[in-house]
C-alpha cells in the first residue's frame, strides 16, 4: 500500500483551477519534483499532500502512524525558544526518550534505587543505543551549522524569514520523517550548504516531496516529475533533465499534430467553402466539427513580460564607497564583517557580491540603502540617484497592515501612474505586465503564492522610477518563466545594477564585475560568475605551485616562468582591462622579488619545526606558537604574492 494517495483530487480557490482529477500515489524511497510555474499550484499540493489543505474534491488517504514534515516556502514561525530548543523539538519521540532518561537518572540518583526503575533505565539505554538519541543534541548541533547558522541560542522571533526557514528545515531533517515535504529548501542557503544538503537527501531513508527552482538541485535529488500547470498534471518519470528530453519530444509532437490540424482545418474550411449545403446530418456534423476546430484556440501560452526601464541620467558616479567598515551588531564580540572597502559604482556598473552565508552581502546592501550609523563621505550617493532595493525577504509584505490588502493598492500606495519612455502607465497596466491577471490584482497579499510576492516586490520597486537596482537574492521563489524576463530586464536597464546572489546562471547573465568575500575584504574579480571561478582556480593553482616548488632551487625562475605562462592563460578580456588598469610600481616589483626570496626560507622554517614538534624532548608549546606565527606570515606572503603576480609589469 502506498504511504499517501490522492484519488481524483482537485482544488481551486474559486477562480482557477489548480488541478483536476488527480491520482497520486507518494510511496516508499520516492523521490518526487514538483514543477511549475509561479503560481501553478506546487505550494497548495503539498499543503494537500501533508493533508493540512482540504480537497474541494476527491479523497486523500494515508497510512496510520505515518510521520510527515513539511517545510513551508515561508516561515512566520514566532517563538521565544532558541534555535536549538526549536530543532531539538523536532526530534519528536526521540527528545521524549532523551528526558525521561535523564529524568529517571536523576530520581535514581536522589532516591534509594528501586528495581522497577533500573530496569526502565535499562530498556531505554538500549533504544537509545539503537535509535542513536546519546548524540542527538550533536546531530542537531552539526545539521544548524551546515545549514549555516551559527548563533544556536538566539531566540526563533529575532530571526529574519530566510534564518526561520533554515531552522524550519534543520528541525525537519533531525525529525527524520516518512515523508519529507520540501518547498523551496534552497532559498537563502549559500553554495556550501545547497551542496551538503543534496547529499544529504539523496541518501535520505526517507520519501521526498520537493518544490524547487534550482535545477541543479531538482536534478540530483528527484527520480520523478509532477508537473502542475494551467490545472493540468502530467507525471513523468526521471529526474529534471529526463523531464526536458520529454518535453522536447512532446513539443515536437506537438507541432506535428498543430500542423496536421491545421492541415485538416484547410481541407474542411475548402470544402465549406464550395459551397456545399448542409443539409445530411453527416454534413451537419462535419461544419459542427469545423466550428469547433475554429473555436478551438491554441492552449494560451503566458504573455511575456516587457517592462522597459525609466531611468534619470546619473553623473559620472552613482555610489562612492570610502573606506567602509561594518562590525556585526548582532554579534557580542562585534566581529568584523567587512572590512576598510573602497569602490565607485559607476552609472552602467553590473556587479555581483558573492560569499559565504553570514559574511555580510545583505548587510553591505542595507548599509548603501539606509546608511544608518554612515558618515557622508563614507558612501555618497550621487545627486540624481534613485535605488530601489529589493530585500532578500521581501520584508515588508509579511507586515501585518498589508495582508489583508489588495495588490492593486498595495502598488497604488507607491503611485497611480508611472512615467515609462514618456508614458503614463497606471498601476494596474503595470501589474498586468508583471502577470497579475485583473482578479489576482484584486486578491489579498496573504494569499499570493511565494513567486507571486516576489514579482509584486519588483512591480512595487519600478512604481518609483528607480536608476539604480540593489537586489538581495532576486531569483529565490521565481520560476524560470520570470527568471529570463527579470534576466532580459536587466540586461536593458540602463542604470546601475548591483545583486548579491548565490544562482551561478543568474550571474553569469546579469554582471562583469564579481566582488567575493574573502577574509573580510571585498576582492574584485573582472567578468561574469563563471570567469571568476576560471581565475580562483588559477589562483589555487599558483598556490600550489608555490608550495611544490619552495624546497627546490629553481624558484626564481620558476615563479617568472609561471607568471608568464599564467599570464597568457588569463587572456580574457575583462582581465586584460584589469590589468591595463593595474600596473606594478618598481616598488611593487622589488617587493615582488623580495618575497620570492622570502618564502622558500620561511617554508624550510615551518618544515623545521613541524619536525621539532614531532621529537620528544622539546618544549611544544613555544615551538608551536612560532609555528603558527610562520604560517600567518606565509599566508600572508602568498597572498600579497599573488596580489602583484596578478599586475602587469
Ligand atoms: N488561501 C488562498 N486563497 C486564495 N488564493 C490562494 C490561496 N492560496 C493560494 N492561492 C492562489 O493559488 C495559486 C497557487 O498558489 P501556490 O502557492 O500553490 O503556487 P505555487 O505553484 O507554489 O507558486 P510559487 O512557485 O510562486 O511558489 C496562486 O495563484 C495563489 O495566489
Ligand atoms: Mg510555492
Amino acid at each position: 500500500m502506498s504511504l499517501i494517495s490522492l484519488k481524483n483530487a482537485s482544488k481551486d480557490f474559486g477562480i482557477k483551477i489548480l488541478f483536476e482529477d488527480l491520482n497520486l500515489n507518494i510511496e516508499k524511497k520516492d523521490r518526487l519534483g514538483l514543477i511549475g510555474p509561479n503560481g501553478s499550484g506546487k505550494s497548495t499540493l503539498l499543503k494537500v499532500i501533508a493533508g493540512i489543505e482540504p480537497l474541494m474534491d476527491g479523497i486523500r488517504t494515508a497510512q496510520s502512524k505515518l510521520s510527515i514534515c513539511l517545510v513551508n516556502q515561508n516561515q512566520n514561525r514566532n517563538t521565544n525558544k532558541s534555535v536549538l530548543e526549536e530543532v531539538l523539538d523536532g526530534c519528536g519521540k526521540k527528545r521524549e526518550i532523551l528526558i525521561r532518561y535523564k529524568n529517571i537518572s536523576e530520581t535514581i540518583a536522589k532516591e534509594a534505587t528501586s528495581e522497577k526503575l533500573i530496569k526502565e533505565l535499562g530498556r531505554i539505554s538500549e533504544i537509545m543505543d539503537k535509535e542513536e538519541v546519546w548524540t542527538l543534541e550533536q546531530q542537531c548541533t552539526e545539521i544548524i551549522n551546515r545549514l549555516g547558522i551559527n548563533d544556536l541560542n538566539k531566540p526563533i522571533n529575532e530571526l529574519s524569514g530566510g534564518f526561520k526557514k533554515r531552522v524550519a528545515l534543520a528541525s525537519a531533517l533531525v525529525s527524520q520523517p516518512d515523508i519529507l515535504l520540501l518547498d523551496e529548501p534552497t532559498n537563502h542557503l549559500d553554495a556550501h550548504a545547497i551542496e551538503w544538503l543534496q547529499k544529504w537527501l539523496k541518501n535520505y531513508h526517507g520519501s521526498i516531496v520537493l518544490v524547487t527552482h534550482d535545477r541543479y538541485f531538482l536534478d540530483i535529488v528527484t527520480q520523478r516529475m509532477l508537473e502542475v500547470n494551467n490545472g493540468i498534471t502530467k507525471k513523468y518519470n526521471g529526474n529534471y533533465s529526463q523531464y526536458l528530453l520529454s518535453k522536447i519530444e512532446e513539443e515536437k509532437s506537438e507541432i506535428a499534430s498543430n500542423n496536421k490540424f491545421k492541415n485538416i482545418l484547410k481541407k474542411e474550411l475548402k470544402w465549406l467553402k464550395k459551397g456545399v449545403k448542409a443539409r445530411s446530418t453527416k454534413q451537419k456534423a462535419r461544419i459542427k466539427r469545423i466550428e469547433e476546430m475554429k473555436n478551438n484556440k491554441p492552449i494560451l501560452k503566458e504573455e511575456p513580460l516587457d517592462i522597459k526601464s525609466n531611468t534619470k541620467r546619473i553623473g559620472k558616479v552613482a555610489i562612492e564607497i570610502n573606506n567602509l567598515t561594518i562590525k556585526s551588531i548582532s554579534d557580542n564580540n562585534q566581529k568584523t564583517l567587512i572590512n576598510s572597502f573602497t569602490y565607485s559604482f559607476r552609472p552602467d556598473d553590473r556587479v555581483g557580491i558573492i560569499g559565504p552565508n553570514g559574511s555580510g552581502k545583505s548587510t553591505i546592501l542595507n548599509k548603501i540603502y539606509n546608511r544608518s550609523n554612515i558618515d557622508q563621505e563614507t558612501i555618497k550617493i550621487g545627486e540624481t540617484v534613485n535605488i530601489g532595493y529589493l530585500d532578500q525577504y521581501t520584508n515588508t509584505l509579511n507586515e501585518e497592515k498589508y495582508l489583508n490588502k489588495k495588490v492593486i493598492e498595495y502598488i497604488e500606495e507607491s503611485s497611480y501612474n508611472l512615467v515609462l519612455d514618456n508614458c503614463k502607465v497606471s498601476a494596474s497596466k503595470l501589474l498586468e505586465n508583471f502577470l497579475f491577471s485583473p482578479s489576482k490584482q484584486h486578491g489579498k497579499l496573504k494569499n499570493l503564492s511565494g513567486g507571486e510576492r516576489r514579482r509584486l516586490a519588483l512591480c512595487k520597486l519600478l512604481m518609483s522610477g528607480p536608476n539604480v537596482l540593489l537586489l538581495d537574492e532576486p531569483t529565490n521563489d521565481l520560476d524560470i518563466n520570470t527568471l529570463s524576463i527579470l534576466e532580459d530586464f536587466i540586461h536593458k536597464f540602463t542604470g546601475c545594477v548591483i545583486i548579491v546572489s548565490h544562482d551561478r546562471f543568474f550571474l553569469d547573465r546579469t554582471v562583469n564585475r564579481i566582488f567575493n568575500f574573502e577574509n573580510r575584504n571585498l576582492v574584485r574579480y573582472e567578468g561574469n560568475y563563471t570567469e571568476f571561478l576560471n581565475q580562483k582556480e588559477l589562483k589555487n593553482k599558483k598556490l600550489r605551485g608555490i608550495k611544490q616548488i619552495n624546497n627546490t632551487q629553481q624558484n626564481k625562475n620558476f615563479l617568472k616562468e609561471k607568471e608568464s605562462t599564467d599570464n597568457l592563460a588569463i587572456n580574457n578580456k575583462n582581465n586584460k582591462i584589469a590589468k591595463k588598469i593595474r600596473r606594478r610600481t618598481f616598488k611593487q616589483s622589488k617587493e615582488l622579488e623580495e618575497i620570492n626570496k622570502e618564502l622558500p626560507k620561511l617554508e624550510e622554517k615551518r618544515i623545521l619545526l613541524e619536525s621539532m614538534i614531532s621529537s620528544s624532548n622539546s618544549d611544544i608549546t613555544k615551538i608551536s606558537i612560532e609555528l603558527a606565527a610562520v604560517i600567518d606570515m606565509i599566508d600572508k606572503a602568498e597572498t600579497r604574492w599573488l596580489e602583484l603576480s596578478d599586475m602587469s609589469n
